[in-house]
Parts: structure tokens; C-alpha cells; sequence
């Protein structure tokens, strides 16, 4: 999982490569994208929002269940993305975007997904298999920017040269036996962690979550900014001391977000540290975005892996996610949930 971690800026450049290749059509100047896809593929949508939102015209909106919004039409494209290609979530939205009249790509390393892709001439971007699906995130989101190349003003090509060998030089000392993120998951210890972020990169504290969960097996939290300042700090501000120790605030922040939110995440921390709640700053990368999003996912992997060897924990297996999958989605034998057992309109 260490190894397949470091690699990710790697295996993102051959994703955006390959991407690039079957990038989906784009036909209008504000195009409408949506993305499906649950757990550590959905993810890397989520992250590319990121920067489609802050960056061109297009909307993309991301899908994490059965159904796709009533808006989509013939006008829209929907990205499918399930590593297994065998989700059952993913598997329905590709029925709903179909019967919608969308076009249609899957990303995905084969399974279900990519036999009915194929059979049905839609698009397939194939990953290499026999992954953890979490532990493709380089290929999944170097495939879905490659992919989403289009809704750019302009190619993100020369960016990923020119950002590459900048997280490479910072990946390396990430690796090193007291680099940043065994330092964060010593400061973690046994508190549960909330990861905090600003809007343009709650992806990132999503995903933080997500792989403190699947590798630590542990639980974790995470919230918006400035968002939950009119709510959680209410939260934080009547916690009483002894329990305020049983926490960790890890804020993720890029200097050229909001200085407004700077402010207020200053006073955030001050509160916080009154009540006893142990507070970390991570300073992602400056000035470009897609630089301070991959970063902070190697970072954030290597965390979440750091915390599992402190529990003595195999970061590996997931065994409750695929218990769940033999249960229900052996249902239709396809992998695919069936609609009268969820009452889910698609
Ligand atoms: C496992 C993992 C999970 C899966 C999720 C969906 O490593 O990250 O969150 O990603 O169960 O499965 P796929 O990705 O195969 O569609």
C-alpha cells in the first residue's frame, strides 16, 4: 500500500495520458458533465471538481448513489467510473444515464461495467487491474482530468509537466522515516481525527477520511469551511475539556485560498486549543491546484497508513465493504442492487 502511495504522482501521469486520448466530447460552451461512482472511485471526480469549478464554464456534478438528477438529458455526459466495475451504485446510474439519452464514458479496470460498456459501444478508459480500488486514485483521477481535458479553456498538458517533478522532489521526503506524514500521525495518535477544508478542497479532507477509515480502520470526520463555523464550533465551544482531549483538528490549508477564511480558521484553532483539542495545520502546496490536490492525497495516504501501523493494522483488506458486497450484491448476480429492494426512483 506504502509503495503504491509514493507511486501515485506516476500512475496520475499515465492516467492523464491515457485520458487525453478519449477525452469526452465537449458540444456546448457551459457543457453539463456528470460523474458516478462510490468510494475510492468517486473520489477522484470529486477531486477534478475541484478544479473544473474554480478553473472553466463547465458544471460537473458528482453522484455518489443509485440515482442521477431529473436534469439529466441528451445534451449531458456522464462519467461512470467503478475500479471493479461490479458496484451496484454505478451500475444503475449507467442504466439511468442510458435510458436518459446521455453519452456516456466508464473508467473502470473491467468487470460488469466495462462488459456492458463494450457491448453497448460506449467509451471505456481501462485501468490496470488487481488494485485496491482506493490505491488506483493515481490512475483514476490522472484518467478523469485526461478525460475532462476538454471542459478546460486550455489543455492541461503543459501543467502536468510542468507540476510533476515539483511533487515528485516533495513525495520523496514524504517517504522518509520522520517526514510530515508519520510526524501528523504521531500528533493523530489514538484521538479521532476531524479533517477540515475549505470548499475548493473539501475532496481532499473527504478523502483523508475515507483512507484513515479503509487503511487505519478507524473512524474519522470531516467538515466544511468556513461552513462549519455556524455550526460545529457551537459543537467544539460546549465540549468540556476532558473529552476535548479524545480529538484532533487537522485544518488542510492552501495559502492562496480566502484570506477571510484564514482569519476565522485562526480563531477556530484559538477556541480550540482553549477546550484542549489538539490542532494541525497542513499547509498544501502553493499556487497551483492540481499540485496542492495531489500532494495532499499522497499525504494524506501516507498518513492514513502511518496510523495503521501504529495499530498494528494490515491496510489492505477491507473485509466489512466486501462482506457487504457478497451480501447484497449477490441479490441480482451482477453486482447490480435491485431497484424494488431500494424504492430509489432512477
Ligand atoms: C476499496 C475502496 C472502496 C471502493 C468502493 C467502490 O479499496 O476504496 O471504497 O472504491 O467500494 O468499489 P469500486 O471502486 O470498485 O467501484
Amino acid at each position: 500500500m506504502r509503495a503504491l502511495a509514493l507511486e501515485t504522482p506516476t500512475t496520475f501521469r499515465d492516467g492523464f495520458r491515457h485520458g487525453l486520448e478519449l477525452s469526452v466530447p465537449v458540444r456546448t460552451a457551459a457543457p453539463r458533465v456528470y460523474a458516478a461512482g462510490m468510494g475510492g472511485s468517486g473520489i477522484a471526480a470529486d477531486l477534478v471538481r475541484a478544479l473544473v469549478v474554480a478553473e472553466t464554464a463547465a458544471e460537473l456534478t458528482v453522484v455518489r448513489g443509485f440515482a442521477l438528477p431529473r436534469a439529466v438529458g441528451p445534451r449531458d455526459h456522464v462519467l461512470l467510473t467503478s475500479y471493479s466495475g461490479n458496484t451496484w451504485e454505478t451500475l444503475r446510474a449507467y442504466d439511468a444515464a442510458g435510458r436518459a439519452g446521455a453519452t456516456r464514458t466508464a473508467l473502470t479496470s473491467g468487470g460488469t461495467l466495462a462488459e456492458r460498456a463494450e457491448a453497448d459501444g460506449v467509451p471505456v478508459l481501462r485501468v490496470p487491474p488487481g488494485l485496491p480500488p482506493r490505491a488506483a486514485i493515481g490512475h483514476l483521477l490522472g484518467g478523469t482530468l485526461g478525460l475532462l481535458d476538454p471542459l478546460f479553456p486550455e489543455s492541461n498538458e503543459g501543467r502536468v509537466a510542468a507540476v510533476s517533478p515539483r511533487i515528485d522532489r516533495r513525495v520523496r521526503r514524504f517517504s522518509a522515516p520522520d517526514g510530515a506524514p508519520a510526524q501528523l500521525a504521531r500528533s493523530i495518535g489514538e484521538r479521532l481525527p476531524f479533517f477540515y477544508a475549505e470548499s475548493a478542497f473539501l475532496p481532499l479532507a473527504r478523502r483523508w477520511k475515507h483512507q484513515v477509515e479503509e487503511n487505519a480502520k478507524r473512524l474519522a470526520a470531516f467538515d466544511e469551511l468556513p461552513e462549519l463555523l455556524h455550526n460545529a464550533l457551537v459543537g467544539w465551544d460546549a465540549t468540556p475539556k476532558n473529552v476535548a482531549r479524545r480529538f484532533a483538528v487537522v485544518v488542510l490549508e492552501w495559502a492562496e485560498g480566502d484570506p477571510s477564511v484564514r482569519t476565522s480558521v485562526r480563531y477556530l484553532e484559538r477556541l480550540l486549543r482553549g477546550r484542549g483539542v489538539r490542532t494541525l495545520k497542513v499547509d498544501l502546496a502553493p499556487e497551483d491546484r492540481l499540485e496542492a490536490l495531489l500532494e495532499g492525497v499522497v499525504l494524506g495516504d501516507l498518513t492514513s497508513l502511518h496510523l495503521a501501523r501504529r495499530r498494528k493494522v494490515d491496510p489492505l483488506p477491507v473485509d466489512a465493504i466486501t462482506r457487504l458486497k457478497a451480501a447484497v450484491g449477490h441479490a441480482t448476480g451482477s453486482g447490480s442492487f435491485p431497484a424494488t429492494a431500494t424504492g430509489v426512483a432512477d
